[in-house]
């Protein structure tokens, strides 16, 4: 049984302030059964891990190279030792902003399993990619450059996220969700086996909010969320929190 996942992706919002926000997350977490985590900013990791112990700590991103001469970057073992458990790898953000590619969304993976840490990895296709109707394409493409061979159901979770869905509140059908999810979970049982392939989890991203969390999280398949805009705020948070755990 695969245990659901609630990810808040705070992006380059919040600072200390915010906190009381935290706390009252971290309330929910403690009665919730499933996985909270909330990967923030990394100035603020190591309050949540301090200040919510219900609450699990991740990063935004990391180096692929464990240290050296990389001015203004941080590597996996600095955000481990911040308190980061996990680290949201290849966000569609990140490629466009940062002209990341798949080759070094799988390095980062590599350097972020090597400190112990969880990658989140993160795949979606553009609006243009799906009306024409290359979805399937783009994710299988996706996820076979930018995860490394040794994964397994403890260090990797899928996100699939299509990118016109990302802060728009548009959303796909249920049926666009699970076609998707369903592909991504019989590549990993064909390339990882079926037992490493079935204990991985796949994460939907995109717009996900408290009103439309149930009836996501009911498809085959979707075993969490990767939550932007709707994990600032507890009120909104905790209602997906309850939704999925
Ligand atoms: P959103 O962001 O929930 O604000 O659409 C999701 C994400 O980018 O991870």
């Amino acid at each position: 049984m695969r245990r659901k996942l609630a990810a808040g992706n705070w992006k380059m919002n919040g600072v200390h302030a915010n906190l009381d926000e935290v706390a009252a997350m971290n309330d929910a977490a403690a009665s919730a059964d499933c996985d909270v985590l909330l990967c923030v900013p990394a100035t603020l990791i190591n309050a949540i891990d301090d200040a919510a112990p219900n609450i699990i700590a991740g990063a935004q991103d990391c180096h692929q190279n464990t240290s050296g001469a990389h001015t203004g970057e941080i590597s996996a073992d600095q955000i481990c030792d911040a308190g980061a458990e996990y680290v949201i790898l290849g966000h569609s953000e990140r490629r466009a902003d940062n002209g990341e590619t798949n080759k070094c969304v799988r390095e980062k993976t590599n350097a972020a399993w090597a400190a112990g840490l969880k990658a989140i990895v993160c795949v979606g296709e553009t609006l243009d990619q799906r009306k024409s109707s290359n979805t399937l394409d783009i994710i299988g493409g996706q996820m076979a450059a930018s995860i490394p061979d040794m994964a397994t159901g403890e260090n990797l979770v899928v996100a699939y996220e299509p990118i016109w869905a990302i802060g728009t509140g548009l959303t796909p059908t249920t049926d666009e969700i699970g076609e998707v999810h369903d592909f991504i979970r019989i590549r990993l049982e064909k390339r990882f086996g079926e037992g490493v392939g079935r204990s991985v989890r796949i994460v939907y991203g995109g717009s996900m909010n408290p009103k439309n969390v149930a009836e996501i999280s009911a498809v085959s398949n979707v075993d969490g969320g990767l939550v932007g805009g709707a994990s600032l705020k507890a009120t909104d948070f905790n209602t997906i929190i309850k939704a999925l755990g």
